[in-house]
């Protein structure tokens, strides 16, 4: 796949594109954003895994900068507990790929998971970037929907951060928003009034379904919980990028808080969806929408 300045250019729009992510990912420049955020589905189905990594090994693969053989052992290892995993870790190995190759030389990478495939991931992403890479995991728990009486209920999702390089890496720990003590009354009138600055768990809603938040699109994530990353992990002028864009929630924050965007989504009702939420941007940090479907009706 040749680098092409169709869908990127440094001083260039920010760009939504409906498209499969792969195709789309070997066309990007390496190193150009600085964050990161993925949010994948997990039922991808074998047909698709299959002919996706496929395609990426065909042209060439992309392990430089990952660990080689022994990451194939301990893929060998984990994926032989479960098929499910093994198909859907077949599926995002080769994007994970292209998101370590496009992050900058200091960037981070955000994958949102579920309780259900955090553990093994967290493994393979240890063998995939380096175990030094691993920044946190963070607990995003809400309490909506029904509770179970067979066990503990589950209401949180796991997002893993891992950085290039844990000796150059960006946190901008003062440009988070902070959020009330518990217990303010233990701490001076001062710092009850700044707050404090969150933790590695975050108290969350989901987005209201009658909230003015709420776009239609089943997987939406809260602009709050994006915002505290792209806060945290970029500043202004900055390129972030979101491959499973959905709604287009971090291309929300990210115009909000003046950070340049990729977003690419293979669904069409999500991509209409994202032109009506983000609509063109502004003349200083304009929006673009490019349909690679259109190349193959035409
Ligand atoms: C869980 S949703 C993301 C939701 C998003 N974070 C938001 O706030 O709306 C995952 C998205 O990945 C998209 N997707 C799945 N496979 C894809 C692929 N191969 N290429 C591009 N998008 C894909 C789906 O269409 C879906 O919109």
């Amino acid at each position: 796949m040749a680098i092409s300045d169709e869908f990127f250019r440094i001083d260039g729009p920010s760009t939504v594109i409906l498209g499969d992510n792969l195709e789309i990912l070997g066309k990007l420049p390496s190193e150009v954003f600085q964050l990161i955020y993925i949010d994948p589905p997990f039922n991808t189905g074998r047909i698709q895994s299959r002919q996706s990594i496929k395609t990426v090994r065909s042209e060439g693969g992309a392990r430089v900068g990952f660990k080689g053989a022994s990451y194939e052992t301990i893929k060998g290892k984990v994926t032989s507990y479960d098929d499910a995993f093994e198909d859907y870790w077949s599926f995002l190995e080769p994007r994970l790929e292209e998101a370590w190759r496009t992050l900058t030389a200091t960037g981070t990478l955000y994958l949102h998971l579920d309780y259900r495939e955090v553990h093994y991931a967290k493994v393979l992403l240890d063998a995939l970037f380096g175990r030094d890479c691993f920044l946190n995991e963070i607990i995003w728990a809400y309490d909506y929907g029904a509770r179970s009486k067979n066990r503990w209920p589950a209401k949180h999702d796991n997002i893993l951060v891992y950085v290039k390089d844990p000796r150059h890496y960006r946190f901008y720990s003062k440009e988070v928003d902070r959020e009330p003590y518990m217990a303010p009354s233990l701490v001076t009138p001062e710092k009850a009034v700044l707050g404090k600055l969150p933790t590695d768990v975050w108290w969350h809603t989901i987005v209201s379904p009658t909230g003015k938040e709420k776009t239609g699109y089943a997987t939406q994530k809260p602009e709050g919980v994006l915002r505290r990353i792209v806060q945290a992990s970029s500043t202004k002028g900055d390129w972030v990028m979101d491959f499973f864009g959905g709604s287009g929630t971090l291309g929300k924050v990210a115009s909000q808080l003046e950070r340049r965007f990729v977003l690419v989504d293979k669904n069409p009702e999500a991509f209409e969806i994202m032109r009506d939420r983000l609509g063109s941007g502004s003349q200083r940090l304009p929006i673009v929408y490019l349909n690679t479907n259109d190349d193959v009706d035409d």
